[in-house]
């Protein structure tokens, strides 16, 4: 997903492609995730992690590689290939069986909730920008019930329509809201990535 097109798009995606096999990653993401835990010190106070959208595993991966005691919950409509120490549930995350579901397997508050949903793409821009901002609505939604008062939530969301509306709301429902694009994502495409940190205006005893 990405509408615009050009030839520097295709060598930056064939040099991760390819540097993602070299070295044993199950994607391309994977590289963005690396980018932006180490700028932005991502896994600092992290114990508790729910991964959303998370298959094949690209990302579990850098996870698990940089904190091995990382206590993780994966979750995704397809399978994802076992990875140690991980607690994968395959499920739709817009539904509520399945957020009850990760509530449960958590054990306690989240530091960090991860969200790379893509939706599968008709080829209709608009149609798909409208199917994925209702993931990253989902997963923020997720994010603010689950999270401590210091946790985070990453989550990638394309620049169309809507989406100036939904980063407002997110900045009323959390202290601090940046976006970031990562080196590994094409300057051309739509894809940005929103860091919101201590949601806010919840009852105080929800989440310590
Ligand atoms: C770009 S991939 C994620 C790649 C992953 N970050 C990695 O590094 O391997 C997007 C994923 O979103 C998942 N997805 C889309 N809609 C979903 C939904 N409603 N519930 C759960 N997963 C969903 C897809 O199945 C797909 O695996």
């Amino acid at each position: 997903m990405g509408r615009p097109r050009g030839g520097q798009r295709e060598r930056k995606k064939e040099h991760y492609y390819r540097a993602a096999k070299r070295e044993g990653y199950r994607s391309r993401s994977a590289y963005k995730l690396k980018q932006i835990v180490k700028k932005q010190k991502l896994l600092l106070g992290v114990d508790r992690v729910v991964e959303l959208c998370c298959s094949p595993g690209g990302w579990t991966q850098v996870l698990k590689e940089l904190d091995s005691s990382l206590q993780i919950v994966a979750v995704d409509l397809d399978m994802m290939p076992p990875l140690e120490g991980v607690k994968f549930i395959q499920g739709d995350i817009l539904d509520e069986k399945v957020i009850e579901r990760i509530e449960s397997l958590t054990g306690g508050a989240v530091d960090l909730v991860l969200s790379d949903c893509s939706p599968k793409v008709t080829g209709h821009w608009d149609l798909d920008v409208a199917r994925q901002l209702s993931l990253v609505e989902g997963t923020i939604n997720i994010a603010y019930r689950l999270l401590g008062n210091k946790g985070k939530v990453l989550a990638k969301v394309f620049q169309g329509s809507g989406f100036q509306e939904f980063l407002q709301s997110v900045k009323k429902r959390f202290n601090s809201v940046k976006l970031i694009k990562p080196d590994a994502s094409r300057k051309t495409s739509a894809e940005i990535y929103l860091l919101a940190i201590g949601p806010r205006g919840r009852n105080p005893q929800e989440s310590s």
